[in-house]
């Protein structure tokens, strides 16, 4: 059986990922053709964000059925295929299920609008207050989180699209309905779930209007939340020792995720937590152009890394993913130290406390397009932000470059494998264009090149296998007050691991506290080939990263 902490997760967004069939949309073929891909890379489990049916108005998040493959992507045969070909390599898979909300295409949906009471006790139907929206509540992807339903003279509660409608959790029936769906992928032999926004779930019992804010302190991480987790645990993945899960938890609080994901609380294997991504939005603003805020960034990772340790939890690390611009081009430098300081990026996450995750393209070093015309875009969120902002009066210039910065079709754009039309994605039209970088950024450049990003990411994987301090060692912070120089240590057993990453382009100072000549030392990584044997003041260079391996 696979450690979790022991292990690497991969996450294919198969739209992008790899086209088999030229209809310019990935799919599970193209997975299958790329198992030997990701073997060669040493990950342990494929997270494929969903492929069920799905009018795709948020790329299969608004589900439609989740007992079906949508078409464009293969058939049920495609991922019996896949999961026996993955185990055979010894890739196992995690399925994505969204189970705050239900595409309005669903039958349930339907049912309900026409009137079934049944069904109408799936979601979240609320009488008018004084005429209009239950409450002042608003949407996530902009405007309110309430949509009118003429036909009964009620509204249903969208915390996503309108297309998005969001179910009833304390409604047990809805309850069994959910677990049967898990219950039939375990069949099917999946080994990992990761659960949409799954601390949104539990809903206040009364709607009031929010005087703070949008609703979500009504709704995040909300009462009975962990009853839920515990039942569905009981009820389902609790039940194989083999099946991990991961929780999309939204602007979430460590003693929640340390309740969420420690052993004894039997809820989830570990969370995702979003804080460290927030160091970029200005006033709080996701929609803002800024530099990250370093202080604020190694603070939150520090104070999550303590914390959730103390409290037995347990992180999923990560950078990227589908909602995330490219780090590379975020925290990073994506021209002069392209190869430097996404190196270092991927060792500041491979070395720290919990599971890492890595979206595909980040092992090569992919970067934002930088798309200049909305009809680029493709993403509700992205196109709904566009329009709202347009209205507001807003210069489209200005409106661009947040989109540049900020629009989660940045890491949405086809996965490059070559220099060959469209990077070797598809023979067709792809779905959504290109970044333009492709021919000097892709899979085969890097398979070519031994000082490649895949081959760093590759080596950090092989070192998680290889060094136990890695998955259980404890995590320290380290001087936390300088400017440029993220450090920390992690203590195992007479082992310890002393990790020193420099965030910016010109070198700069570091004097630190642990005298490494009492151990017995050597480097286990750097992304310097020289990287200097320490001394007590050393001169960090630019992205520097090193990782030296201490033993008494
Ligand atoms: C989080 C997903 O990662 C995102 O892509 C989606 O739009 C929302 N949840 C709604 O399902």
């Amino acid at each position: 059986m696979k450690d979790f902490k022991k292990s690497v997760i991969y996450q294919i967004y198969p739209k992008s990922f790899k086209d088999s069939n030229g209809d310019g949309i990935g799919d599970l073929k193209g997975v299958i053709e790329k198992l030997p891909y990701l073997k060669q890379l040493g990950i342990d489990y494929i997270w494929l964000t969903p492929f069920y049916v799905s009018p795709q108005k948020d790329n299969g998040y608004d589900v439609a059925d989740y007992y079906r493959i949508d078409e464009k992507f293969g058939t049920m045969a495609d991922f019996e295929e896949l999961v026996r070909e993955g185990r055979k390599l010894d890739i196992e898979i995690m399925l994505d299920m969204v189970f705050n909300h239900t595409s309005t295409e669903h039958s349930w949906f339907k049912r309900a609008m026409a009137g079934e009471e049944k069904y109408k006790n799936y979601y979240i139907i609320a009488e008018p207050k004084n005429g209009g929206e239950p409450t002042n509540w608003l949407s996530k992807f902009g405007g309110s989180a309430w949509e009118y339903i003429k036909e009964c003279n009620e509204y249903y509660l969208h915390l996503f699209d309108v297309t998005q409608a969001d179910l009833n959790w304390k409604n047990k029936e809805l309850r069994q309905e959910i677990f049967e769906i898990v219950k039939f992928w375990i069949g099917k032999g999946v080994k990992g779930f990761r659960l949409d926004v799954i601390n949104l779930v539990a809903k206040p019992d009364d709607y009031k209007n929010d005087d703070r804010g949008d609703g979500r302190r009504f709704y995040t991480d909300g009462p009975n939340i962990h009853d839920y987790l515990k039942e569905f645990n009981r009820e389902t993945f609790g039940k194989q020792a083999d099946v991990i899960t991961v929780g999309e938890m939204s602007s979430t609080s460590i003693e929640n995720c340390i309740r969420y994901s420690a052993p004894q609380e039997q809820e989830l294997s570990m969370v995702f937590s979003f804080h460290h991504l927030k160091v970029d939005y200005k006033g709080g603003d996701k929609w803002s152009v800024m530099d990250f805020d370093f202080k604020q960034l190694i603070q939150i990772l520090n104070l999550w890394q303590v914390e959730m340790q103390e409290g037995n939890g347990w992180n999923a690390l990560f950078w990227c993913n589908h909602d995330q611009p490219r780090i590379v081009s975020r925290f990073g430098d994506d021209e002069k130290y392209h190869n430097k300081s996404a190196k270092m990026l991927a060792t500041v996450m491979h070395m720290m406390r919990g599971t890492p995750y890595i979206y595909q393209g980040e092992e090569v070093g992919m970067t934002n397009p930088y798309f200049d015309k909305i009809e680029l875009h493709r993403d509700i969120e992205s196109i709904n932000y566009y329009e709202i902002a347009k209205q507001q009066g807003q210069n489209k210039q200005q409106i661009m470059r947040v989109l540049q910065s900020k629009s989660r079709d940045n890491s949405r754009t086809p996965m490059q494998w070559d220099t060959s039309a469209n990077a070797g994605f598809t023979t067709g039209t792809p779905w959504i264009s290109l970044s333009e970088n492709y021919p000097n950024i892709n899979v085969e450049a890097n398979l070519r090149d031994r000082n490649s990003i895949y081959y760093y990411y590759q080596q950090l994987i092989q070192l998680r296998k290889d060094y136990d301090i890695i998955a259980y060692g404890k995590y320290k912070p380290l001087v936390a007050d300088h400017e440029k120089i993220f450090a920390y240590m992690r203590e195992y057993k007479n082992q310890k691991l002393l990790v020193i990453n420099n965030f910016y382009g010109q070198e700069t100072k570091f004097q630190c506290p642990i005298d490494i000549d009492e151990y017995n030392h050597k480097i286990l990584i750097s992304n310097y080939a020289d990287s200097a044997s320490y001394s007590k003041e050393i001169v960090i260079r630019p992205y520097e990263a090193v990782v030296y391996h201490l033993e008494k």
